[in-house]
């Protein structure tokens, strides 16, 4: 059992407009996602721009509200409940944390890092000043930074930084899975590297789980276990990272995995030429992997836990005659 399990997940924003003001349509940011992240593992969410990627992340630390699903912790249905005052969800609000591209954006700018990180500690823990100072201190250090960086604000800091902060300031509530929303998506490649290793390192010290957001598959495969793909609200292909690598099914997975820089600059001739190849397929097959609206369809297993969404297969027509319930009447 998926310690976190998210069921048919829906989130759909209405649209107004007219002189009354009134709901002319849905955007569907999410519409019907499934997915089970195990406790110490990370699952990996990817897609373009806005296929729906944060609107998930959000809804399941309380930020957004489901339209319909479940989202259940521990087996308990906690839909639409984080961020409640209740008791009973305490736990939950404790357990998730979510951090996010800029990670400072939701850090008070007036206030010093021991503050920002003291926050979850003494909401949480009930922690002296003194704890917070020696538990604060120990935090930076398992990102590498120096004791000296609590008594400084957040603009004092690279982006590198401010990720490690942001990362240290998640995991001070004792959380057991973060949602990391493309935490290193503003940073140069090396300094990425880095936030990512602190962030496994982390992840082996606390049994944490992640939610790994991003719109880059290369990032992605480095830290997962599981991945999603995700594609207009929905997902085209999930599974074991290594099947979504090594035996992709859908034409939109085999896109983005073509999209990956090589590391080796002598292919990148080569991988440039296997891009647009993969590129005049897609625009080729779309019709077949989309239904008339352009709509994603439903996920079927393809070989275990791999699963790909694929046109359903024609109903056999006969079989459906025989199956039509005539009611007995004479
Ligand atoms: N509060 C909102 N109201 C209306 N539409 C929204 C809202 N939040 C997100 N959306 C829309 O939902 C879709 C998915 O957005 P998002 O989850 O941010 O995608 P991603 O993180 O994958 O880029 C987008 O079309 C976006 O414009
Ligand atoms: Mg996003």
């Amino acid at each position: 059992m998926g310690f976190l399990e998210v069921q048919d997940l829906k989130i759909h924003y209405p649209i107004r407009g007219g002189i009354l003001n009134t709901i002319q349509d849905y955007v569907r940011a999410v519409d019907g996602v499934s997915l089970k992240i195990e406790s110490g593992k990370t699952y990996g969410l990817v897609g373009e721009s806005g296929s729906g990627k944060t609107t998930i992340g959000k809804t399941i630390v309380g930020l957004e509200k489901a339209t319909s699903g479940k989202i259940l912790y521990e087996g308990e249905n906690v839909t639409n409940k984080a961020r409640s005052r209740n008791k009973k969800y305490a736990n939950y609000n404790k357990d998730v944390q979510m951090i996010f591209q800029d990670s400072t954006s939701s850090m008070n700018p007036k206030k010093r890092i021991i503050d920002v990180m003291g926050e979850p500690m003494k909401n949480y823990f009930d922690y002296t000043p003194a704890e917070i100072k020696r538990r604060v201190a120990e935090l930076l250090d398992i990102v590498g930074m120096n004791a000296e960086a609590m008594y400084k604000y957040p603009h004092e800091f690279s982006g590198g930084q401010r990720q490690r902060i942001g990362v240290a300031r998640a995991v001070a509530s004792d959380p057991k899975l973060i949602i990391a929303d493309e935490p290193t998506s503003a940073l140069d490649l090396s300094v990425q590297a880095q936030v990512l290793n602190f962030m496994r390192r982390i992840q082996k010290e606390y049994n944490l789980s992640y939610l790994f957001i991003s719109h880059d598959l290369g990032v992605v495969q480095h830290m997962s276990d599981d991945i999603a793909i995700m594609h207009r609200g929905r997902f085209v292909e999930r599974g074991p990272k290594q099947e979504i690598y090594q035996n992709p099914q859908h034409i939109y997975t085999k896109r983005l995995l073509s999209a990956i820089p090589d590391m080796d600059p002598t292919k990148r001739a080569s991988q440039k030429v296997e891009r647009q190849r993969v590129e005049a397929e897609y625009d080729a097959q779309e019709a077949e992997y989309y239904d008339e609206n352009g709509r994603v369809y439903d996920l079927q297993p393809f070989d275990g836990d791999h699963m790909v969404a694929l046109k359903p297969d024609e109903p056999n027509s006969s079989l459906q005659n025989e199956t039509i319930n005539t009611g007995g009447e004479a």
